[in-house]
């Protein structure tokens, strides 16, 4: 036999207990019964014997109820059975060394002392049987012992299977744990495409089609007003699309390619001049001095800058005037974000609105980005009227 066979033949071994412990059984009955009781020339031998192999098919599917047989069968036989031991006995040591194996800790405990009384019984009988004196420590003490090396080898049988089955699982949880986080790793990117793409693309068509509104009114009076409205509209344009093609490029992900760089605390000067030039009358107000921070809550304030006044022109109404504040505190950069406009009654104004809006993404991305860089965001409408973005963003990420 080469050895893939044998391996299938183990592994059917260890697919089917059942089975396995019913042959056992019958090799038992035939050794013990058959041919051992026939030598001993009773019929006690003999029906014991059978009996007693019965419980064994059981012995790792139900060890506790197979083994309350076998002791019932014990006692039958010390009250019915003319000889005091018969060859077929073997069958209790199987079952202690079953409990101690395959049972609940309290089955093996319970297994072990009544192994023990067994033997003390069985010596007792045999005491009775011969009336030898000598002889019912001896009994009671040989049986003893190969009670206790039962117990002791389905011990180290029980304490071998935990091994087994604790790597196991411990190979089970580490997939586990894998497979999660290589989940919630593609999520939080998609999530991070998703605000990218969502603040990118937004914002520039919220300024050009602020551009082109205001151009086409403009351009009646004054041309000259229309074109720097359409230089305004190719240039966004064109910005919108490098800042696309560098996500694409994050998209593909043609590993170690170098990306356009983000835009960071100090483009957020070139944002604010350009919603101006869209029309928007927009003031920046930078306290404190400037700290160094990383690439990430750089670009989550300017992210949140950008989105917070493509919504002032989405939103606030068209005489509204809007201020961005940075402020430079010892832990943190404060970013503020504040209009004069509808504020509470954008969002009546929009519902009651030709075309009703979906729910928006963008304060759902601003509060992301934020809360990913260890800081937090709150966006509501102002008591005095118009609308307000508050956000923290600490110099050092708690993580
Ligand atoms: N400056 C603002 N003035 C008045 N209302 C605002 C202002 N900013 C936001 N809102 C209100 O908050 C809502 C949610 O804003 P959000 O940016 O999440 O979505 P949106 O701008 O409607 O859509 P999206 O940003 O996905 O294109 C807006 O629909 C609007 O009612
Ligand atoms: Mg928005």
């Amino acid at each position: 036999m080469d050895s893939p066979q044998l391996e299938r033949l183990s592994a059917w071994l260890r697919d089917h207990p059942l089975a396995v412990d019913a042959g056992l059984a019958v090799l038992f009955f035939l050794v013990f019964s058959v041919v051992m009781g026939a030598g001993s020339g009773s019929g006690d031998a003999a029906v014991f014997g059978l009996l007693l192999s019965v419980p064994l098919v059981w012995r790792r599917r139900a060890p506790v109820a197979a083994a309350s047989a076998v002791v019932l069968l014990g006692l039958l036989q010390l009250v019915l059975a003319s000889a005091p031991l018969l060859p077929a006995d073997v069958a209790a040591l199987v079952m202690v060394y079953s409990l101690a194996a395959y049972a609940p800790r309290w089955a093996s405990r319970a297994g072990l002392a009544v192994g023990l009384v067994a033997a003390g019984l069985a010596a007792l009988r045999y005491y009775s049987s011969y009336y030898e004196p000598a002889s019912l420590v001896f009994m009671a003490g040989t049986i003893g012992v190969t009670v206790v090396a039962a117990w002791a080898l389905g011990d180290l049988r029980r304490a071998r299977l935990q091994q087994v089955a604790g790597l196991e699982e411990r190979a089970r949880l580490l997939e586990l744990e894998r497979d999660q986080e290589m989940r919630l790793a593609a999520t939080a990117e998609r999530a991070r495409i998703a605000r990218e793409m969502h603040d990118v693309v937004a914002h520039s068509l919220s300024v050009v089609i602020a551009q082109a509104d205001g151009g086409r009114y403009a351009g009646q009076a004054d041309p000259a007003a229309a074109t720097s409205a359409l230089e305004q509209i190719s240039a966004t344009g064109r910005q919108a699309l490098t800042d696309m093609r560098s996500l694409l490029g994050v998209l593909r992900e043609d590993g170690g390619r170098e990306f356009a760089p983000q835009p960071d605390v100090a483009a957020i000067d070139r944002l604010v001049a350009d919603v101006q030039a869209s029309g928007l009358d927009v003031d920046l107000i930078v306290e404190g001095a400037p700290v160094t921070m990383p690439a990430g809550p750089q670009l989550a304030a300017y992210r949140i800058v950008q989105e917070s006044l493509t919504n002032v022109l989405k939103h606030a109404g068209p005489a509204s005037r809007a201020w961005v504040r940075l402020q430079w505190r010892p832990d943190a950069l404060e970013v503020a974000v504040l209009d004069d406009g509808r504020g509470a009654a954008a969002a009546v104004a929009e519902e009651d609105g030709p075309v009703p809006s979906a729910p928006g993404h963008g304060l759902l991305g601003m509060r992301e980005r934020a809360e990913l860089h260890g800081g937090r965001l709150t966006a509501a409408p102002r008591h005095g009227g118009g609308f307000g973005v508050q956000a923290v963003l600490p110099y050092r990420s708690p993580r």
